[in-house]
């Protein structure tokens, strides 16, 4: 065992002070835990957020707050102001035409349950086919076997290989007649694999199926366009990309959101209501029933200049730098088995130790301050896939340094050493 912490620890790198500046945007980052510095490496579940955009959201309810589209007074017209600003803001983003694709949500899940619930629905009839990856995550499984009960329709899963990329030949043979909507995440939260969207939906827009792209994954990663990657839908969530939770956004081409019927009914969605008739409010109010999450949106506005303030091509190559680093440590720790090795993939590493319970790894790592999630990370189907009953997931984000690794390793060592763990 020596000669493996040996091994370890002469592989040391040096973070690059770039990075060491950007951490000091991160106050939690600062945490102690179980009197060890935090290492958080739970970002594929939630990112940590800068103070520009807390400060953002402070400044937001200390100044401005009120509800928004509703006011002729002054603080109802800036809320309205900041609430559309961060709008356009997300549209520039993802590279989409039009705010009218812009639609808010709570988050992912509650974006996919829209398409589902509107297009789905509304699209789908008994025999049709919905093509599902087998590496979901829930939220782009559930509601389709929500709506495939409603309407008859009927799930087909798309296979993956052994190092968890997509089998694209399968997925081309399976692209018959019957086959109306596809749903493929633009990164697997399980894996990492990185799955080739455009293809896909160049595939898919020849034969008329609308895709759907659960984008939770990529968005903090690298940089998405929505109109280059010519998908139908595409959803992500504010708090995996270092903004607050309960704000997602669901985008959805123009012609299609128009052909769409609302998904829920309240204020702020109607241009008009009688007992006898209801008009729609013009897009994308018309999927935005109720007050929104104003602040929320603010936030994200932020995140998005705070990640328009950086050099993203830089962090992009840091994080592949650190996924190779923290390969490379744990391909020296004893029965330590990557799940998920696809080329290209993003900087998460799930994996499984021989004999050990992914929920023992995750608690002796917390005890040495590090933060990984451990389970079935909400994507079942995939886990059955490689026959195995959890993983745990260290999921980094560009704020991780290398020595952060050195900390998972030696924790995982540790982990080793009290099992008695050997290849
Ligand atoms: N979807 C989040 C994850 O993968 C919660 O951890």
């Amino acid at each position: 065992m020596d000669t493996v912490s040996n091994d370890i620890l002469s592989q040391k790198r040096e973070t690059p002070g770039r990075i060491l500046e950007i951490r000091r945007d991160f106050p939690i980052l600062n945490r102690v835990i179980q009197d060890k510095p935090l290492v958080y490496l739970d970002n594929g579940a939630s990112t940590q957020m800068p103070r520009q955009v807390m400060d953002t959201i402070t400044a937001y309810h200390e100044f401005h707050h009120s509800n928004v589209h509703r006011g002729v007074h002054q603080l109802s017209q800036e809320a309205t102001d900041l609430y559309e600003g961060a709008r356009e803001k997300v549209r520039s983003f993802i590279g989409a035409k039009s705010t009218k694709e812009i639609v808010y949500t709570s988050g992912t899940t509650a974006a996919i349950n829209l398409v589902a619930n509107s297009y789905g629905t509304a699209n789908l009839t008994k025999g049709d086919k919905i093509l599902i990856s087998n590496m979901e995550h829930h939220a782009n499984i559930v509601p389709w076997y929500m709506i495939a009960r409603k309407t008859g329709a009927e799930i087909v899963v798309i296979p993956i290989h052994d190092d968890g990329s997509l089998d694209m030949d399968a997925f081309v043979e399976l692209l018959d007649e019957k086959v109306k909507i596809v749903c493929v995440n633009h990164v697997s939260n399980a894996l990492g694999t990185v799955n080739p969207i455009n293809e896909i939906a160049v595939l898919c827009r020849e034969k008329n199926i609308a895709t759907v792209v659960d984008g939770a994954q990529a968005i903090g990663h690298f940089p998405v366009d929505v109109t280059d990657l010519g998908v139908d839908f595409y959803a992500f969530s504010g708090h995996k990309m270092h903004g607050p939770t309960g704000i997602g956004i669901l985008y959805g081409r123009e012609e299609l959101l128009e052909s769409m019927e609302p998904f829920m009914g309240g204020g702020d969605m109607i241009l008009s209501v009688s007992f006898d008739e209801i008009s729609w409010n013009e897009l994308p109010y018309k999927f935005e029933a109720g007050t929104p999450p104003i602040a929320q949106a603010i936030g994200l506005g932020a995140a998005i200049d705070y990640l328009n303030s950086l050099d993203r091509e830089f962090l992009e190559s840091y994080e592949q730098q650190l996924l190779e680093y923290a390969n490379e440590k744990l391909s020296q720790i004893p029965g330590v088995r990557i799940i998920g090795t696809a080329e290209g993939k993003i900087s998460l590493n799930s994996f499984v130790i021989n004999g050990v319970h992914p929920h023992d790894i995750g608690t002796i790592l917390d005890g040495e301050g590090v933060a990984v999630r451990t389970g079935q990370h909400c994507a079942e189907p995939v886990m059955d896939r490689f026959g195995i009953p959890a993983t745990t997931r260290a999921s980094m984000a560009f704020y991780n340094t290398f020595e952060e690794i050195d900390a998972l390793a030696d924790a995982l060592l540790k982990v080793t050493e009290l099992f008695d763990v050997t290849d």
